[in-house]
């Protein structure tokens, strides 16, 4: 996921998802423990990056090493499915992520995402290595997350 980020790097990134917020009312939320109030990571909403060979808006996450494996990710990423369907009105959300990040594609297949191996692709931003295949999962509005298949 790239280096350890300064002090400043890191505030510069924030000043950029309040940015995206403001122009387009989506971005990068960030994701709090409800019993505690503490910062785990953040999880939200792009727009695929242009480089990519396809458009669309992107689902992510990335959580601190040691909130993993609590569904934290999950929970989050239904919430901000929710809020891309029915506040945004997107038709389709889709999610990238390297073809060895089996913790992130169980989230996306947690999340009721689905993949087609037609449309996995070479990431053209990554030398060649372990992290250039990639795949691509997606969900239609309408299709039912999880959420919306949970009882009341
Ligand atoms: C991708 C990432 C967010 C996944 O985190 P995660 O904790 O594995 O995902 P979830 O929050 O869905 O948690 C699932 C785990 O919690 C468990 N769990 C406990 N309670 C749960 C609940 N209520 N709901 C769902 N899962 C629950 C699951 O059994 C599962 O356990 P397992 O890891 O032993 O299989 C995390 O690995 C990460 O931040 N990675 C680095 C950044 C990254 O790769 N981001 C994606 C780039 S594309």
């Amino acid at each position: 996921m790239g280096d350890l980020l300064t002090r400043e790097q890191s505030d510069a990134s924030v000043a950029q998802f309040q940015a995206e917020f403001d122009q387009r009312g989506y971005g990068w939320w960030a994701v709090e423990v409800r019993a505690t109030g503490g910062f785990i990571g953040f999880a939200g909403l792009d727009q695929v990056d242009d480089d990519m060979p396809f458009t669309g808006v992107e689902i992510g996450w990335r959580l601190a090493r040691s909130a993993w494996g609590q569904g934290y990710a999950t929970e989050a990423a239904l919430t901000v499915l929710a809020y891309g369907f029915d506040t945004l009105e997107l038709s389709e959300i889709l999610a990238v992520t390297t073809a060895t990040n089996s913790r992130s594609q169980a989230v996306m297949r947690r999340i009721g995402m689905t993949r087609d191996p037609a449309d996995d692709f070479d990431d053209p931003t990554v030398p060649e290595g372990p992290l250039r295949p990639n795949v691509l999962y997606r969900i239609a509005r309408g299709a039912g997350s999880r959420r919306d298949r949970r009882e009341p």
